[in-house]
């Protein structure tokens, strides 16, 4: 497989990064007022303007020449046609198909998916509609009033975030809690208020192996039967989602209660399965195939729409752009809109966990930049925290800006306030304000010169700083499908272009296996083991210090 590097094209991009960046985006929008035009794209539930990048017709044009020279669209294909291009794990990468409204039939390897899916959401539907109409009784026979989704990772953050996104559309039929932490602070604090006779417990787990989720069941499982004195009042009052039905039926979840998920999908990925189970208790079944719909129409248009207009290959190649050829390290995550409060940590894990690597396919080092860290926060309440350093620290930190036209839950006032500042902010990132503007400025107040002297370096925005405004029309469950499905599919671009493997995540397995070891040094007549002296010391001190307590 090709080595980036030598491509001819990305020895081009190398150069040109070296002139853009004598380049000022604010001079790029003086000389063309055509730039938005040139550099936006309008879908039928968002509008993406990414011309505050630092860009002009070349650098896209040879972005779009690398994309093509590493044929991102024929790798696209064949994730769609269920093709094993997940090399490390030897699996498809088919989370597409459980979103695929169209029917059409899709067979892997004698497994025909897309029957699997269209029985999993009926199996969904028939379950949710039980559940939500109190049909679906606990063992007093009464019905459920609150859901506890278990679980960690992919199979927690996708839905939680979607919960939250979508809070105005529940009509709280029930009310759905999520544990995640192995702290045991988050399950007593969640299983205090409720009552055992009226909770469901979703124990979602792919691998149904994940220490954290299986010690959160268990709790869960002891304080059910506890309370009922009775056994049998598991069937009633826990169902599992996973990949796993042999360890979920060991656990004691009868087979009927099991909501199937397949290897072909990722955990990070997984949303749109029966992971997503929370969220169409929540809504409804109907709310959650909005959200399919939303996704299946966004992977139509990735894999319709020429490169030059494609929503997730204009934004995977800007952020090689910034990261890779501009030297970014970092991008910012910062929506608009208080629905989407969990959006950055959800990227997190989808573009850190995907992408965080840094072999190629072929398992040799990278000598180029990959994909940045992500992080983020409220907009509004960044602006009051950290955004100081997007404007005026000499580590340039491109930024996603997501905010809604219309607000869910408008108040008299807010979202023209809240708005201003979403424009204001990309505004300000990109112009900055020079010396001689600052100069001007504090003589315009009558200051007198030698304060200006003292204050001008301090008051200098440079600007140059790209940002993407991603503008929804308003936040609904079909557009949030959208959304995600658009970062979905940046994602997997990226990937093809810096040749990572997106799909697995060895990386997170050394530190658990280490855990696992540890834990049972933790007891308090287990041997301590052979450690670094940093990480043997801080065991017996925290032995040492526990048993005096
Ligand atoms: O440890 C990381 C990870 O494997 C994620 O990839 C995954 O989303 C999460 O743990 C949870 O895994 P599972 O669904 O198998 O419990």
């Amino acid at each position: 497989m090709t080595t980036r590097t030598q491509l001819p094209v990305w020895q081009q991009l190398q150069q040109h990064a070296e002139q853009m960046q004598a380049c000022h985006m604010k001079t790029l929008f003086d000389e063309d007022a055509d730039r938005f035009n040139r550099f936006s794209i309008k879908l039928p539930q968002l509008l993406l303007d990414y011309s505050k990048n630092l860009i002009n017709q070349d650098t896209m044009g040879l972005l779009m020449q690398l994309a093509r020279d590493v044929d991102v669209e024929q790798w696209r294909d064949k994730m769609f046609a269920g093709e094993r291009i997940n090399f490390t794990e030897d699996r498809a990468v088919l989370h597409v198909a459980l979103r695929d409204r169209s029917q059409k039939p899709l067979v892997v390897d004698g497994e025909d998916v897309t029957a699997e899916v269209t029985q999993s959401l009926k199996a969904m539907e028939e379950f949710v509609e039980k559940v939500r109409q109190g049909h679906w009784k606990g063992y007093s026979g009464k019905r459920i009033t609150d859901i506890v989704n278990i679980g960690v990772g992919g199979s927690n953050l996708g839905p939680q975030m979607v919960t939250e996104a979508l809070k105005n559309y529940s009509d709280n039929s029930v009310n759905v809690h999520y544990v995640s932490n192995v702290d045991g602070a988050q399950i007593a604090d969640t299983l205090r208020p409720l009552s055992p006779e009226k909770v469901l417990f979703v124990v979602s787990s792919k691998t149904f192996t994940t220490t954290e989720t299986m010690t959160n069941a268990r709790t869960a499982l002891n304080w059910l039967v506890s309370a009922s004195f009775d056994q049998s009042a598991v069937s009633k009052h826990f169902v599992a989602v996973t990949a796993n039905i042999e360890n979920a039926t060991k656990f004691g979840i009868s087979e009927d209660n099991i909501f199937k998920m397949w290897d072909w999908v990722g955990g990070r990925y997984s949303l749109w399965s029966g992971i997503g189970l929370p969220i169409a208790l929540d809504l409804g079944f109907d709310k959650f195939i909005e959200l399919l719909d939303g996704a299946y129409e966004m992977d139509t248009h990735f894999q319709q729409t020429p490169l030059e207009q494609n929503a997730p290959v204009l934004l995977a190649m800007l952020s090689v752009w910034n990261c890779t050829f501009l030297g970014s390290q970092s991008q910012a995550i910062l929506p608009y809109d208080q629905t989407l409060h969990m959006l950055s940590a959800y990227l997190q894990q989808a573009e850190m966990e995907s992408n965080g690597k840094s072999v190629t396919w072929n398992g040799d080092e990278v000598d180029y930049a990959t994909v940045p860290s992500i992080w983020g926060e409220l907009g509004i309440n960044g602006q009051h925290a950290f955004y100081q350093y997007l404007h005026q620290s000499n580590n340039v930190v491109p930024a996603d800006f997501i905010g809604s036209v219309a607000s869910v839950t408008p108040v008299q006032g807010h979202h023209e306030t809240l708005m201003a500042n979403f424009f204001a902010q990309t505004q300000a990132l990109m112009a900055g304000v020079n010396e001689q503007q600052v100069r001007a400025d504090l003589k315009a107040k009558g200051r007198n010169e030698e304060y200006i002297n003292q204050l001008a370096p301090h008051k200098v925005h440079k600007g140059n700083r790209p940002t993407n405004t991603i503008l929804l029309q308003r936040i609904d469950p079909k557009t949030l499908g959208s959304l995600i499905a658009m970062y979905e599919q940046k994602i997997f671009v990226q990937g093809i272009v810096l040749q990572i493997c997106s799909f697995d995540q060895w990386g997170v397995e050394l530190g658990k296996g280490l855990a696992a070891n540890i834990q049972k040094e933790l007891e308090p007549d287990g041997e301590v083991g052979d450690h670094d002296s940093s990480t043997a010391s801080l065991i017996a001190y925290y032995k040492a210090i526990k048993a005096e307590l």
